[in-house]
């Protein structure tokens, strides 16, 4: 039974989140490893979403592909460390069609 569901006009990749984001399956969906029934943990809301990215950091350590758009995006912004959000992650396209 499905118990997380975006609508469909929703865009939402694993693989972004938990590989290459190393972000844990706990952050999003709770204590999975204590729940006797699923149940939805997060709001999946565009809220949700959001605010994670603004306040996020990139993991660019030893990812190549990061460190060049590190260095190009952290100048352009003047900052030592970038965020999802500074990234291009608040961007309508990236999450709607
Ligand atoms: C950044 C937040 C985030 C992380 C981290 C994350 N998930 Fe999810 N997960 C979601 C969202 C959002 C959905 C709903 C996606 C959709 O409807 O398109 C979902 C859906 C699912 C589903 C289908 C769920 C259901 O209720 O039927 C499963 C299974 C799942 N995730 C497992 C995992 C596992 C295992 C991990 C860790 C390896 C993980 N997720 C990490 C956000 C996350
Ligand atoms: C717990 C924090 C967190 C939550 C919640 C979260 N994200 Fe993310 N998201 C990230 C991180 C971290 C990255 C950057 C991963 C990377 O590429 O290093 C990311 C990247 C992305 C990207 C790629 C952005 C880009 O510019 O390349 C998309 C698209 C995205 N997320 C969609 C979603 C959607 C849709 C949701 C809500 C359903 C969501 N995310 C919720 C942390 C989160
Ligand atoms: C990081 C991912 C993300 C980004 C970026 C994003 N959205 Fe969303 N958006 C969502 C999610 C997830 C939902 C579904 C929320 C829900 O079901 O409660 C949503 C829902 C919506 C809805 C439907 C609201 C409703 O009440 O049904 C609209 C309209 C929308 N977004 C417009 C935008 C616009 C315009 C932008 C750019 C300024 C944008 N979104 C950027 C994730 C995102």
């Amino acid at each position: 039974m499905r118990i997380h569901n975006l609508p469909d006009f929703v865009y939402f990749n694993h693989a972004q989140h938990v590989e290459v984001g190393q972000i844990e399956c706990q952050t999003c969906h709770g204590p999975v490893e204590e729940m006797e029934i699923m149940y939805q943990y997060s709001p999946l809301t565009m809220g949700w979403c959001i605010n994670c990215h603004r306040e996020t950091n990139v993991k660019v350590e030893s990812n190549e592909y990061y460190a060049k758009i590190h260095e190009e995006l952290s100048k352009k912004y003047g900052v030592e460390k970038l965020t999802v959000a500074q990234m291009g992650g608040l961007e309508c396209g990236k999450c709607h069609y």
